[in-house]
């Protein structure tokens, strides 16, 4: 078959892994050819591609980023650009599409599937927010990156007995938050789900200190929003899929935290160190499992499934479920298995 791939929305570690292994199996084990999509939706919408072949895929495993480019274009919101879509892939004689991206991506993916695309989904994500799947790679490396940088943060912290904040990704959902601010000890953990109270993250660090310890790190995510009486935050420009770009949510909870507490408050803002940089071997091992099932999928009765982890298992669900919902950090987890070790 000849079969088209592209990677949309925001930048994974474990893309490449993805794309190398649809490659490799789809070349060696179907006989199939590949087209490459230029930046995502983009490279559709404007017929943009580059060869892919077994060649070009060849040490990219370990690499970070995706060798074809990304982007947030949705072409929905651009004047004929689903026409453009549909000219593009008959012009390339495109008979399968793999769309490697999160929510965004893939819903797009579903309603071209309305138009007789047929298109098979990759889950990407390290914000590990798309309910159908247990697990996105490129989560386990962020959670990796955020982590050593807490770590780091606190031996400077104790050496100058100052509170850190460390703002880490996730817009809708605290997973990198709440795991990397579990796995590094921190005093607080904010997260978009739980609106926060900047007089309760006080207490621990007050609580924390009083034990004895002078450094405090709280983690916070940047979609944390701080609950009513606490201080508002300024709203700032969207993307064609509507997402508010975020950064900054640090500064104003460690302006707040210096104030209730008298305790110097530092900032660091992990931002797209989380997403750079070579995948965890964990995630390079699920996103070869995925671009293997893609390829299978493709060839056995897949298309409008995206691929799945479910208890250790490659599985397919439909696409439209799999972007119908998004992944939260559940009340109870945040509860029972966080909370306790604030302070
Ligand atoms: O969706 C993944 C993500 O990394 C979010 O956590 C973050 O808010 C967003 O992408 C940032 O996107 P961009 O790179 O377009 O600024």
């Amino acid at each position: 078959m000849r079969i088209g791939m592209l990677t949309g929305g925001g930048d994974c570690p474990g893309l490449n892994a993805v794309i190398r292994a649809v490659v490799r199996k789809g070349e060696e084990h179907y006989g199939d050819q590949f087209v490459g999509f230029m930046d995502g939706w983009r490279g559709v919408v404007d017929n943009i591609t580059m060869p892919l072949d077994w060649e070009r895929c060849r040490d990219i495993i370990s690499l970070g980023g995706t060798i074809l480019g990304t982007s947030r274009t949705n072409p929905y919101k651009l004047e004929g650009g689903v026409d453009k879509v549909l000219a593009t892939l008959k012009d390339q004689q495109i008979e399968a599409l793999i769309t490697i991206g999160g929510d965004d991506t893939l819903g797009v993916a579903n309603k071209l599937m309305a138009e007789g695309v047929q298109v098979v989904g990759v889950p990407k994500t390290i914000d590990n927010d798309l309910s159908a799947t247990e697990v996105t790679f490129g989560f386990h490396t962020a959670v990796q990156v955020a982590t050593d940088a807490i770590d780091r943060l606190r031996t400077t912290a104790e050496s100058h007995s100052r509170v850190m904040v460390c703002e880490v990704m996730g817009r809708h959902a605290g997973w990198i938050s709440v795991y990397s601010g579990i796995a590094g000890g921190a005093v607080d953990i904010l997260i978009p789900e739980e609106p926060f109270d900047v007089a309760s993250v006080c207490e621990n660090v007050k609580a924390l200190v009083s034990k004895g310890r002078h450094a405090a790190v709280v983690v916070v995510a940047e979609g944390a929003t701080p609950g009513e009486g606490s201080f508002s935050v300024a709203s700032s420009e969207v993307d064609q899929f509507g997402h508010v770009r975020l950064g900054g949510i640090a500064n104003l909870l460690a302006t707040e935290i210096e104030r209730h507490t008298g305790i110097e408050t530092r900032v660091a803002i992990l931002g797209h160190v989380q997403r750079g940089g070579s995948p965890t071997a964990f995630d390079r091992v699920l996103a070869t499992r995925f671009g293997i099932g893609a390829i299978d999928a493709v060839h056995n009765d897949g298309f409008g499934t995206m691929v799945a982890i479910q208890a250790d298992t490659i599985v397919r669900v439909p696409l439209n479920e799999a972007v119908s919902q998004p992944k939260l950090v559940p009340h109870e987890f945040y509860e029972e298995v966080a909370k306790p070790l604030f302070g």
